[in-house]
């Protein structure tokens, strides 16, 4: 499927301009809880980079901290040169998060979402936001959705809104939470193709945080697995294929059991 993001990424002022994330000794303490535990990566600019790991196993907070959202207790995060817990650095390094929950202003319509930042940042005029608008829409298949408001949408359509609002952003530091849950197998492969196609036109560097196999093993250069907060293991789609970790091996390749004593549990309770 041929996508085209749209023409005013490569007219951005931050042409050229890409960043690497290095993420070293992060630990992140939440009271007495230890959710990230010495987290050490290297992201290269220009890289796609998949974050993988069961619920609850520190990937949303790692993204928030690589966003500059929430602060490690020990250890830092360094987008190119800066420091990602500078607020000056928002300044300097054009970064777009796509939340896991979409994160849209119920009180805007979808075309007032997407212009906000490019309106806020005098990016363009009225007329040259409008094309941006519509034609990041138009990438996600939500042109009709333009004047409906968040509230009215369904959870995927909501989650491109968020994906379509990023690319507005012409960022240079992508970051993604999720970007294809709640998504139909074929809306879920257009947003791999998606993901892929703007690291190709643009270079921008891209953390995706995901559950979806298929998209980490087929679009990312390097993976890593987090659990229970701990980075497991890191390498290219092609090393995790036959892993020998029984963990890893299990989280990407679940088995369902049938004869699980669990389930025995739940056929005697309805008898
Ligand atoms: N602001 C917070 N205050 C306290 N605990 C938090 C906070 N944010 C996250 N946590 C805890 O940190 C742990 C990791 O949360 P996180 O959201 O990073 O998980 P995740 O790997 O993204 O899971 P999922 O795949 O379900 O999205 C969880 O136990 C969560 O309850
Ligand atoms: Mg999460």
């Amino acid at each position: 499927m041929a996508i085209t993001p749209p023409a005013s990424f490569t007219a951005s002022p931050f042409t050229g301009k890409t960043f690497g994330v290095t993420v070293t000794g992060l630990t992140k303490k939440f009271g007495s809880a230890t959710v990230l535990r010495d987290v050490n990566l290297e992201v290269k600019p220009g890289e796609i980079f998949c974050i993988m790991g069961p619920s609850g196993s520190g990937k949303s907070v790692l993204l928030k901290h690589i966003a500059g959202l929430e602060f490690a207790t020990s250890g830092e995060v360094r987008i190119g040169e800066y420091d990602a817990a500078d607020p000056e650095t928002r300044a300097k390094v054009h970064l777009a998060l796509v939340f896991q929950a979409g994160a849209l202003f119920n009180s805007l319509s979808v075309y007032d979402n997407l212009a906000l930042y490019p309106r806020e940042h005098r990016l363009c005029n009225e007329a040259g936001i409008r094309e941006r608008v519509m034609h990041a829409l138009s990438i996600l298949s939500l042109e009709k959705a333009a004047a409906k408001f968040p509230s009215e949408l369904s959870g995927g359509m909501r989650k491109r809104v968020a994906i379509a609002r990023a690319l507005v952003m012409e960022p240079q530091l992508l970051l993604y939470d999720e970007p294809t849950s709640e998504l139909d197998p074929v809306m879920s492969a257009t947003i791999s193709e998606i993901i892929a196609t703007l690291r190709e036109q643009t270079a921008v560097t891209s953390i995706v945080v995901t559950h979806d196999r298929d998209l980490a093993l087929s679009i990312c250069d390097r993976l890593a697995i987090i659990m229970d907060g701990r980075i497991k293991a890191t390498g290219r789609p092609d090393e995790f294929r036959n892993p020998k970790d029984p963990a890893i091996a299990n989280f990407l390749t679940p088995v369902i059991d049938l004869k699980n004593p669990r389930f025995k549990q739940l056929e005697n309770a309805h008898e």
